[in-house]
């Protein structure tokens, strides 16, 4: 089993820089099934989901080739419809992009049930929905989605009935070469959203309106092959701000959107942490005496529930109670047992944790319950007296690139050891 040992209480000094967003790498890489050409996609980051996602490419035919090790050619000329690999595809949340991708180009589907982290039910009602309204009968039986067209998929208005940003993404996938226009309301407005539309773009597509609620889209025949590099990960800047402030320290945050991470910033500053803004990249120090806050995690531009976990390790060194509520999954608390563990006192009932501080974490083994609860905990082993062992760490390196080379470089002790035996599972994105 490979681990990560963090020896705490050493305050993070120096320069990180990010690297490309995950959350729109996955859906613009299953977006190049649609463009049926050649693609270049640049600022890839390297985490074992991307890794993963260009497997599931290369089995349904199409030609990968690593360029560098952040930049990739597709050329998906030649992949089969319904060819995804069953197995891969049911671990991997992101993969209903291929149903989307698959009906525009080929006019029908055949992918596996995804799965994904663990956040209760993850229902796919909303892309059922708008594959529907653009005249597709969906079926799902034994584990398989089976989607057809007759002859193609018609523009349509899709009305949301909830913000959803996989949904929201599919719809704008399956509409880019449907017959007519496509409007798509109450639209999820996450940057991964506009960073998906700006590549169909680039490809020829013709949609307006992305990164607000509504999205308009005009369908055209075919697409054409570009080249791409994907904006940087607004997650990957927001967890090393809490690092940052979690350990006392000083840190340059390079290469980011300041723009996207406004909500972090925010609370933050809130909380007593100095946060300075440049052109591209954020400065964040911490001179401790951290305030209790509020905190309610909401769809874009809100405070992010993939920061949840992340700013439960910093608010346990608040003075006062902070509150945290989840408002986008219905659960996604199960790392709190684990911050427990290490001593922090926090109590949830329903969708709000309520967190005494400040406390003072000590180091013990615990375990990464999902991709960010498990970097919540190496933000809490890093601000931790004593040695943390943190345990299933497959979880964090699907969405974290070098994040042990990038921590030691700014003053972390951090290793990462691989123990005999143990279960290694695999890809819940
Ligand atoms: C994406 O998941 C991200 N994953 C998640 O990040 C992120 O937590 C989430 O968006 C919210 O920002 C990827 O991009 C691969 P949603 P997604 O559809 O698209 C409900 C990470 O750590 N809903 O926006 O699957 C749903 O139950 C991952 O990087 C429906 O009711 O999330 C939830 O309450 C984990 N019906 C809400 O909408 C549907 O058909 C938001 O889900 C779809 C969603």
């Amino acid at each position: 089993m490979d681990c990560y040992v963090i020896n705490g209480g050493k305050p993070l000094i120096g320069k990180i820089n990010v690297g490309g967003m995950k959350n729109a790498a996955l859906p613009i890489l299953f977006s190049t099934i649609l463009v049926n050409d050649r693609c270049v996609v640049d600022n890839l980051p390297d985490i074992s989901d991307v890794s993963h996602t260009l497997e599931i490419l290369t089995s349904m035919g199409a030609m990968v080739r690593r360029l560098t090790k952040h930049s990739v050619e597709i050329d998906t000329k030649p992949v089969k419809m319904g060819s995804a690999p069953f197995d891969l595809v049911r671990k991997m949340r992101a993969s209903y992009y291929i149903i989307g991708a698959e009906l525009g180009r080929f006019g029908k589907s055949r992918v596996a049930y995804p799965g994904g982290c663990d956040f209760g039910i993850r229902p796919i009602d909303q892309h059922i929905k708008a594959f529907e309204t653009l005249g597709t009968t969906v079926t799902v039986e034994n584990g398989t989605i089976d989607a057809v067209t007759d002859g193609g998929l018609l523009g349509n208005q899709i009305f949301f009935d909830v913000v959803s940003v996989g949904a929201t993404i599919n719809a704008v996938i399956a509409s880019v070469c449907a017959k007519g226009v496509t409007v798509i309301e109450n639209a999820a407005r996450e940057p991964h959203v506009v960073d998906l539309a700006n590549f169909l773009n680039t490809c020829g597509a013709n949609i307006t309106g992305a990164g607000t609620d509504v999205i308009k889209i005009k369908g055209v025949p075919s697409l054409r092959g570009c080249e791409y590099a994907i904006i940087p990960d607004m997650i990957e800047a927001g967890t090393y701000m809490m690092a940052a402030a979690a350990t006392g320290g000083n840190l340059f945050i390079g290469n980011v959107i300041p723009k996207h991470l406004e909500s972090i910033t925010a609370k933050l500053q809130e909380m007593g942490v100095e946060v300075i803004d440049g052109d591209d990249f954020v400065i964040v120090s911490s001179p401790g005496g951290l305030n209790a806050i509020r905190v309610k995690t909401l769809p874009y531009p809100g405070f992010p529930t993939d920061m949840n976990p992340q700013i439960c390790a910093l608010l346990v060194q608040a003075k006062g109670t902070s509150y945290l509520t989840e408002g986008v999954w219905d659960t996604r608390f199960r790392y709190i047992g684990e911050l427990k563990r290490m001593g922090a006192s926090i109590t949830v009932e329903g969708r709000t944790a309520s967190i005494e501080g400040p406390v003072s974490l000590s180091g013990t083994t615990v375990r990464a319950v999902d991709l960010r609860a498990g970097v919540a905990m190496v933000i809490a082993a890093l601000s931790a007296r004593g040695k943390t062992e943190i345990e299933d760490i497959y979880h964090i390196e699907r969405g974290y690139e070098d994040i042990v080379g990038k921590l030691s470089g700014v003053g972390a002790d951090i290793k990462r050891i691989t123990r005999p035996g143990g279960f290694e599972n695999s890809r819940m994105a």
